[in-house]
C-alpha cells in the first residue's frame, strides 16, 4: 500500500472524515456547494474564454472583461478548492482507487497553469489594449484551451460519482 493510499485511509477514517460522510446533511451541503461554486466561476472563465476566442463581446477589450471577471472567478475558486476539499475528506480512500481522480487532479493543476501562461506570458506581449476586435492567435488558443480542460475536469468531476457502482 502506497504512502498516499495510506494517507487517504486515515483521513477517510478520522473523526472529521466519518462525520461528514455519515451526516444527512453534511455532505449534500458540501457537494452542492462545490456544484454550485464551481458552476459560477467555470461560468464566468467560459465567458472569458469566449470573449478570448473572439466569439462575443468583440467591442469590449480583452483587459476591461478580465479585470470585471477575474476577482469574482478567483473568489468561486477558493469557494470550489474548500468544499472540494471537504468532501474529499470523507471519501478520499475511495476517491483516489479510481484513475478519474488523478486524471481530474492533473487536469485542475493544467486548467491552473494555462490560467497562469496566459496571465504571465501571453498577456504581457499581446496587444490587449489594441483594436478588441483583432487578437493575436495565442489568445483565442489560450481561451480554447482554458474552456476544454474545465469542461473535462467537470466530465471526470461528475464521473468520479459513480465510481461505487462501477466497483459492484
Ligand atoms: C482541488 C480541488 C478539488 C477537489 C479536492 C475536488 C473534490 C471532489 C470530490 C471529492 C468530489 C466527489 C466525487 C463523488 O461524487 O464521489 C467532487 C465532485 C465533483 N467535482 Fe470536484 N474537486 C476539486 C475541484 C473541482 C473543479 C475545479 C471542478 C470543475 C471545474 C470540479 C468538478 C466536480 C464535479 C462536476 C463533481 C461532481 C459533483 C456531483 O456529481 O454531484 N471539482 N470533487
Amino acid at each position: 500500500m502506497s504512502v498516499l493510499t495510506e494517507l487517504a485511509e486515515r483521513l477517510q477514517d478520522s473523526q472529521i472524515g466519518d462525520a461528514i460522510a455519515e451526516s444527512r446533511y453534511l455532505f449534500p451541503i458540501f457537494e452542492g456547494t462545490h456544484l454550485l461554486s464551481l458552476s459560477f466561476s467555470v461560468g464566468l472563465i467560459i465567458l472569458t474564454d469566449l470573449r478570448l476566442m473572439g466569439l462575443i463581446l468583440r467591442h469590449v477589450p480583452v483587459t476591461e472583461v478580465l479585470r470585471q471577471l477575474r476577482p469574482y472567478a478567483l473568489g468561486g475558486f477558493v469557494v470550489v478548492f474548500l468544499s472540494g476539499g471537504l468532501v474529499f475528506w470523507s471519501e478520499a480512500a475511495t476517491v483516489m482507487a479510481s484513475p478519474l481522480w488523478t486524471i481530474k487532479m492533473v487536469l485542475v493543476a493544467l486548467g491552473g497553469l494555462n490560467a497562469l501562461y496566459f496571465e504571465l506570458v501571453i498577456a504581457k506581449r499581446a496587444d490587449l489594449d489594441g483594436n478588441p476586435e483583432v487578437l493575436p492567435r495565442s489568445v483565442k488558443c489560450a481561451g480554447l484551451a482554458s474552456m476544454s480542460i474545465w469542461m473535462l475536469v467537470i466530465i471526470c468531476g461528475r464521473l468520479l460519482a459513480y465510481i461505487p457502482r462501477w466497483g459492484g
